[in-house]
């Protein structure tokens, strides 16, 4: 009996007029075996797609669609980074990247404005997947950003300056295709600075009654808050589904 990355393998041998979605499911089927052709890698988006995960909710699974769509789409062949802000560092861990005191982190690249490319390490587990670690700091990052000029866009600041980051035309082939960022499960300065650096949002929810009051509650802060920036056009949120 063959397996299911066997079959796969072998279909492609056939250079038949393959649909998308049945080349995607291939993809996938050939990464999980570990049989991903180098030479016909998935379809690489023209310019860095950057994804914020958030909800106020805690626990809704904001990390776990962070770091499976990361470690899925990096399996795939597509450069990916993940950043996490969040002090609890779970995304960090999940990813088995080093959180601890002392090691460059999100902290460092809001609050005192190191570059990205300082801050990130590459996972030794997935190629091609980075990660900007969140570190538990005492003195917490959100007080220290209230005394930060533009404390809203450091996030953003610190893409734009990435080399990695942009067009094929700025960044090249060593560009990062999707940027990820876990959010916390509050509505402070951490969590602001995502949306403004980002332009597409998963907004994961349980299916239960006040689940909506979360996302309802970030919207309303995007309406009336004194703080809030304009939201950019074409902006894309994704709902996901926690079952
Ligand atoms: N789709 C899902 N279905 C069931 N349980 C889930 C799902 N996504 C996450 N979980 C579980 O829910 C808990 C919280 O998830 P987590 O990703 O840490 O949430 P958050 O980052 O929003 O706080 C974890 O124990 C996780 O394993
Ligand atoms: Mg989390």
């Amino acid at each position: 009996m063959r397996t299911a990355g066997q079959l796969a393998e072998a279909a492609s041998a056939y250079d038949d007029e393959t649909t998308p979605p049945a080349r995607a499911a291939e993809q996938s089927v050939l990464a999980r075996s570990g049989h991903l052709h180098r030479d016909r890698p998935a379809v690489r988006p023209d310019a860095t797609r950057v994804f914020v995960v958030a909800n106020q909710k805690g626990g809704v699974g904001k990390t776990t669609t962070t770091v499976n769509v990361a470690a899925a789409l990096a399996q795939l062949g597509q450069r990916v980074l993940v950043i996490d802000p969040d002090p609890q560092g779970n995304a960090s861990t999940a990813l088995g990247v080093a959180h601890h005191r002392g090691v460059p982190s999100t902290y460092d690249m809001l609050v005192d404005g190191e570059p990205l490319a300082d801050v990130m390490t590459e996972s030794d587990e997935i190629a091609g997947l980075w990660v900007v670690p969140a570190t538990i700091d005492p003195a917490g990052a959100e007080i220290e950003l209230v005394s930060v000029v533009a404390r809203e866009s450091r996030l953003q600041k610190a893409l734009a300056a990435n080399a990695w980051i942009g067009s094929r035309a700025e960044a090249g082939e060593d560009r990062f295709d999707y940027v990820l960022i876990d959010c916390p499960p509050s509505l402070g300065l951490l969590t602001l600075n995502a949306p403004v650096a980002g332009r597409e949002m998963f907004i994961p929810i349980r299916a239960e009654y006040y689940a909506l009051e979360g996302p309802g509650a970030a919207a309303g802060d995007g309406r009336d808050g004194a703080q809030a920036p304009e939201p950019e056009p074409r902006r894309q949120h994704h709902p996901v589904d926690h079952v």
